[in-house]
């Protein structure tokens, strides 16, 4: 019988953490629903020069289509206008490049997220207050952007000041050893503005570490579900808010397979954001507990089919096997 065109997707993740991992995880399951789609993942380890190796590696294999979440939008984009050039259908997903040579682009808006992230620590201060802002990796889209929707929303209230604005790489420990310096630098701060969970678990982390255990509102980004992640965290009163930043790994690869398979699909996709405070934190922590549970029975059917396939097909060799002989 005829086979199906077989496709090989390369994905290019600009780093590795719990985030990236349910993304890479929601993308590998996706693609089960397709049997002629195969994923290659790649993560840079948050190194750019990284990134454009595995992206000239993807160039290079000849893959049907590129995913890329670039690490820093300035040192990833020609790399990632190259791969278009060459005509490999390229969707650019979470993290932006500066240019619009991609095929499509799935995310969500990190402006509005600041903006909103904004109005709610000026609302939780009584609009009077000192904050620290921890971003994210300064040459990376979503940090520029959390930045300017976060100072922007403040410009309506004069009363709270950013006493500094630091960068910690999205990372836990370099935001504990900055947070470590900056408590003793502004002893009067508020609440640290983190850009991700991460971060402000390192600033939460760091706060414990000061001469008399200051009291310190820790807000954070990702709102991830399971143990140790942003839900539980703010459900358990560790930080006072985080936001959902949704990994959209299923609409990523069912986009792909429609960019594959020549059909329509939507060239910027904008996925839904939510605040998670303590009014939700424990409707969204039972919610996401289930939905885990029921990942893992999946996973379970997935591996169960498989050994039927294989009981199956050795069955069909064997009664083969048994004619000829
Ligand atoms: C994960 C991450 C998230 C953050 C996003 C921004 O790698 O650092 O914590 O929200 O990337 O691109």
């Amino acid at each position: 019988h005829a086979s199906r065109p077989h496709f090989t997707v390369g994905v290019s993740q600009c780093s590795d953490d719990a985030w990236r991992q349910k993304m890479n995880n929601e993308m590998q399951t996706e693609a089960l629903l397709y049997d002629n789609l195969e994923l290659e993942i790649r993560s840079a380890g948050g190194d750019s020069e990284r990134q454009i190796a595995d992206i000239r590696h993807f160039i290079e294999q000849g893959v049907d289509l590129l995913i890329v979440a670039p690490n820093e939008a300035i040192p990833v984009t020609p790399v990632v206008e190259e791969a278009y050039a060459r005509g490999i259908p390229v969707i650019v997903v979470d993290r932006k490049i500066l240019s619009d040579h991609y095929t499509a682009y799935i995310g969500a808006d990190n402006y509005r997220i600041g903006k909103i992230i904004g109005e709610y620590v000026a609302s939780q201060l009584g609009g009077r207050g000192e904050v620290i802002e921890l971003t994210g990796l300064s040459g990376s889209t979503p940090a520029i952007d959390r930045h300017q929707g976060f100072v922007n929303a403040l410009k309506n209230h004069p009363g709270i000041r950013v006493l500094c604005s630091e960068d910690a790489h999205w990372l836990r420990s370099d935001a504990e050893v900055r947070a470590d310096s900056l408590y003793r630098i502004y002893p009067e701060v508020d609440l640290v503005f983190a850009h991700n969970d991460q971060m402000a678990l390192g600033a939460w982390q760091a706060a414990g570490h000061t001469p008399g255990g200051r009291t310190v509102d820790v807000v954070g980004i990702d709102g991830l579900p399971g143990p140790g992640n942003g839900i539980e965290m703010v459900r358990s009163g560790v930080f006072k808010a985080s936001f959902i930043y949704p990994t959209g790994g299923e609409r990523i690869i069912a986009t792909a397979a429609a960019i594959l398979r020549g059909e329509p699909f939507e060239r910027e996709t904008l996925l839904s954001t939510a605040i998670v405070d303590r009014t939700n934190a424990t409707v969204l922590d039972m919610q996401s507990s289930e939905i885990i549970a029921q990942q893992q029975q999946i996973s379970r059917l997935k591996s169960l089919a498989d050994s039927y396939l294989l009981r199956y097909s050795t069955q069909r060799a064997i009664s083969w096997f048994s004619l000829v002989s």
